[in-house]
């Protein structure tokens, strides 16, 4: 267990994964930081007295600053704004690039050895961003969107194939976008290739389905996008990192040389533990997804540029 974790953004990712990480006991103190005033003290006083029915004992606090969060092992960042209908996550580039910049300077000031998951969009180039703004190593600037985008391809092969949602191993890497690159070729379901249990036409549909699987829900919602997956998925980070469970998990990590990329945050196999990424996976892809992977890294270089 963490003594204190930070969750930047009490939104509806944010607060939703404040209350999933004191839930799941892995800090002693969760504490949201966000500008709307009351917002954070009230949902933090709200999730605290959930405390003596779901059993957890964390305190959860809510601020307007960073006094609360000084020493804070871990941030969450979710700050930001959200999709709405029509808009791609790269719309929401220049007014989150202003904010994560910010959050990032008073990281940096509060908690120097923290470690950083970065959600707000557009996730890789908002992961650049944080990392200029708190000069952190790589290992502790780490984006979620890897998890997410895998839960939902999982979620949709379970679904087409009848089948427990557990026995689906697969990994979708590349950018948080409509270029990311889920990998057919590593995707099994209890070890068996799924390719011996789909058609390619099926394959190809879910895989389509999976790369909009955000803005599916933001044409569901209108106002807003999706977060029970996006915050499962992030603290599913969190969990990786205080227990040092060594979980290798797609994740966003700047890249020097790996697989043949440089200078760019995208999604690659990356393991966590308690010192955050702790190591790149290297593994082979075929031709097309390595040529998959690079257009999806050269499309967040693209972002990466403007901010
Ligand atoms: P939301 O609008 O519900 O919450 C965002 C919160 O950030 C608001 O409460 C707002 O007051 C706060 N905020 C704005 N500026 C701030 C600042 N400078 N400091 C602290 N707080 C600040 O949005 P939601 O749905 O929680 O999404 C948050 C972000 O996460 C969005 O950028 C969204 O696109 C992104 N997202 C990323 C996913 C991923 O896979 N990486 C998945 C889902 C959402
Ligand atoms: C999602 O994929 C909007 O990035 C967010 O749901």
């Amino acid at each position: 267990m963490f003594e204190k974790i930070t969750v930047v953004g009490a939104g509806n990712v944010g607060a939703t994964a404040a209350q999933r990480i004191a839930e799941k006991h892995l800090a002693r103190t969760v504490i949201m930081v966000d500008v709307a005033e009351g917002v954070p003290q009230g949902k933090a006083l709200d999730q605290w007295q959930s405390g003596p029915v779901e059993g957890f004992d964390a305190r959860v606090l809510g601020a307007n600053d960073y006094s609360l969060s000084a020493g804070s092992e871990l941030f969450v960042v979710t700050a930001g704004i959200a999709r709405k209908p029509g808009m791609s996550r790269d719309d929401l580039v220049r007014t989150n690039a202003g904010i994560v910049k910010s959050v990032g300077a008073e990281i940096k000031r509060a908690a120097p050895n923290a470690i950083v998951i970065v959600v707000s969009n557009p996730l890789d180039a908002m992961c650049y961003v944080m990392r200029e703004a708190t000069g952190f190593p790589r290992e502790r600037v780490i984006g979620m969107a890897g998890v997410l985008d895998t839960a939902r391809y999982r979620m949709f092969l379970s679904e087409a194939l009848g089948v427990s949602v557990e026995d689906i191993q697969a990994m979708v890497l590349g950018g948080h976008g409509d270029t990311m690159v889920p990998l057919i070729s590593y995707t099994t379901v209890s070890g068996i290739p799924v390719t011996q249990l789909l058609d390619q036409s099926t394959l190809a549909s879910i895989v389509t389905r999976a790369r909009n699987g955000g803005a599916e829900i933001v044409a569901h919602l209108k106002t807003g996008s999706a977060y029970y997956a996006p915050s499962a998925a992030a603290v599913q980070m969190v969990e990786a990192i205080v227990l040092d469970k060594k979980r290798i998990l797609p994740c966003s990590a700047w890249l020097q040389g790996e697989f043949d990329l440089s200078d760019v945050y995208c999604g690659v196999p990356c393991l966590l533990g308690r010192k955050g990424l702790e190591r790149i996976i290297p593994i082979t892809l075929t031709a097309e997804e390595h040529a998959a992977l690079h257009a999806s890294a050269e499309a967040v270089r693209s972002i990466q540029a403007i901010v």
